[in-house]
């Protein structure tokens, strides 16, 4: 459903599970970062109502799953560790030229968010299928179902501002690039490591 190109090593989650620390604090900073991503949607689009009422919900949605994760932390005395460079954004982020064109570059936002939604979505759902942690379990199991929904909502904006056949043949050759360097993953605690 999601149209991944490849799957993570189940091998992950015993990483996580001996890092919980790492990945924690890791999952709260993509929130954090999620909740601004979907601010600066609303910033830079004023003109786009449609875009501006989702992302401000979306926005919403993701500082609460930052405050669950947070909360999480602080009740079971998980220490919170410093934001590292996320090398999976930056490498996606390569993949679309830099353009001009406001609607372009809204499309190639609207489809690296979907996309990393996606990847999370599928780490989520191996880390709640594996993990020895009952309640963590039932928390990323939780989740999914939000991050599922937002994949989906970036897929369907996208497709209201492009049309579908760009649309998809964009998201299939970045699905590809993903792939390829995911392939390579599965090696650290992190979220998309
Ligand atoms: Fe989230
Ligand atoms: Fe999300």
């Amino acid at each position: 459903m999601l149209g991944l190109l490849s799957d993570t090593n189940p091998k992950w989650v015993a990483i996580v599970e001996a890092n919980l620390s790492t990945f924690l604090s890791d999952h709260l900073y993509a929130e954090q970062k999620a909740t601004s991503n979907g601010f600066s949607f609303v910033i830079q689009y004023p003109e786009k109502t449609e875009l501006i009422k989702e992302m401000g919900a979306y926005a919403l949605e993701e500082s609460e799953h930052f405050k669950r994760i947070l909360d999480y932390m602080l009740q079971k005395g998980i220490v919170l560790q410093k934001d590292k460079k996320n090398e999976y954004v930056n490498y996606l982020r390569k993949f679309f030229p830099k353009t001009k064109d406001r609607n372009e570059n809204l499309i190639n936002r609207l489809l690296l968010a979907s996309l990393i939604e996606a990847r999370s979505c599928e780490r989520f759902a191996l880390f709640a299928k594996l993990t020895m942690n009952a309640e963590l379990s039932e928390f990323y199991q939780d989740l999914i179902k939000d991050e599922v929904g937002h994949y989906k909502l970036f897929q369907n904006l996208a497709r209201k501002f492009q049309d579908e056949n760009s649309v998809v043949e964009k998201w299939n050759k970045l699905l590809i690039y993903e792939a390829t360097y995911m392939k390579q993953m599965g090696i650290s605690a992190l979220v998309h490591g």
